[in-house]
């Protein structure tokens, strides 16, 4: 049975009315990574493996939600926004209601239940794939009209505030806006985006996930963060107060900012500066099929968020360094946030399954830990299936 086909049976059996079902893609981002919370560009795309939810209106205030995967259930009362302590799962939702509401948006309670097959902490925006499908499905449940980016807004607002992580927009905007056999370029200041066709050729995209569960909200993501508000507020002060973002300040600036910097907010510059350049031309080598330098400027992402960003792990490390001269491996870096969950990577499509045994053989030996691997294909933004 598929996932949809089973929240709907469990939906009916515990609700007796037809739900709508919603769903909802995580994501891989091929490079500009760290960058969108920093006003640049980054190139996701939604993949094969999604959030779904099932969902219909409740006949009183008190709204059932049911986590399929957790085994979990709570009752909700829809006047009322607290953080539940011991359903952290359902803080995903409620932090997505309460930003309708706050934007004077009335929602009608509602039943749901969730599901789904995005690994869960191994940076594929498991989070943003549920927010996205249960606020497209509030969205038309309720006819409040919002279009796919003024929910992706919501949904960030929803993790920033509810959740407590300061993420950027990219996770939900990749998850709503996502398009098959596309990537997409998206300016996280303006908010412009422009899909690309991802033509790999004779190579696939490969996550090796290392085991070890990143949690934002407990990492020293938001550091980061203010790290690089920090270093914005001294070239404005410094240089130009018009300038909007880290993204757009002058390599020069930085370097010429040597001695008064805190070095290690120089780094997290560094690292955010030229990874805003270096995604520019990476797209370039993209639309140009230019792949083994697209894969280069992988790698070159990968040592700045280990050497400057500092937000790997050994883990990620190692499993990027195994990999780097093998001739089938044309780019490989750690994905998303960090601190653990996965590598990209791009290989031949012949030698996967050979360099899988070998690196999960030597992973093992070496961590301790059980390497997964998975295969995955662009697919289509937030959509409503009729099952
Ligand atoms: C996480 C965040 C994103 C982004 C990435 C790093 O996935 O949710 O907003 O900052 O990390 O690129």
């Amino acid at each position: 049975m598929m996932i949809y086909e089973e929240i709907k049976k469990l939906f009916l059996e515990e609700f007796q009315q037809e739900p709508m079902l919603v769903r909802s893609s995580g994501r891989v981002n091929l490079i500009g990574e760290h960058v969108d919370y920093n006003g640049g560009f980054v190139l996701p795309a939604a993949i094969d493996k999604s959030a779904y939810v099932a969902i219909a209106p409740a006949e009183s205030q008190i709204g059932k939600w049911i986590s399929m995967d957790l085994k979990k259930k709570t009752e909700v009362d829809f006047g009322v926004f607290k953080p539940l302590a011991d359903h952290r799962w359902a803080n995903y939702i409620l932090g997505v209601v309460e930003q309708f509401a706050k934007r004077g948006l009335s929602v009608k309670p509602f039943h749901c239940v969730m599901s789904g097959d995005v690994p869960i902490g191994s940076g594929l925006s498991s989070s943003a794939a549920l927010e996205s499908a249960i606020a497209f499905g509030i969205n038309e449940m309720n006819n409040l009209g919002l279009d796919r980016t003024a929910l992706a807004q919501l949904v960030q607002q929803a993790e920033n505030e509810f959740i407590g992580v300061k993420c950027g927009i990219m996770d939900m905007f990749a998850s709503l806006r996502g398009k098959e056999n596309h990537v997409l370029r998206l300016d996280c200041e303006t908010l412009d985006y422009q899909y690309f066709p991802l033509s790999l050729g004779d190579c696939k995209i490969v996550l090796f996930d290392t085991g070890v569960k990143h949690n934002l909200v407990d990492s020293e993501y938001n550091v980061r963060r203010s790290q690089c508000e920090e270093g914005l507020a001294f070239f404005r002060k410094k240089f130009d107060n018009a300038v909007q973002n880290l993204s757009q300040v002058p390599l020069a600036w930085l370097q010429a900012s040597r001695s008064q910097l805190n070095p290690v907010v120089y780094n997290r510059c560094q690292y955010v500066i030229e990874e805003n350049q270096r995604i520019l031309s990476a797209c370039e080598d993209l639309q140009a099929g230019r792949l083994e330098d697209f894969g280069i400027k992988m790698t070159a992402t990968h040592e700045g968020l280990r050497h400057l960003y500092e937000v790997s792990c050994q883990e990620l490390d190692f499993l990027v360094d195994e990999l780097w001269h093998e001739s089938a491996v044309l780019g490989s870096r750690m994905m998303g946030g960090g601190f653990g969950g996965c590598t990209i990577n791009i290989i031949k499509m012949e030698a996967i399954d050979g360099l899988f045994a070998k690196l999960s053989t030597r992973y093992e030996q070496k961590m301790g830990k059980k390497l997964k691997m998975y295969s995955v294909v662009t697919a289509n933004g937030t959509e409503i299936i009729n099952g």
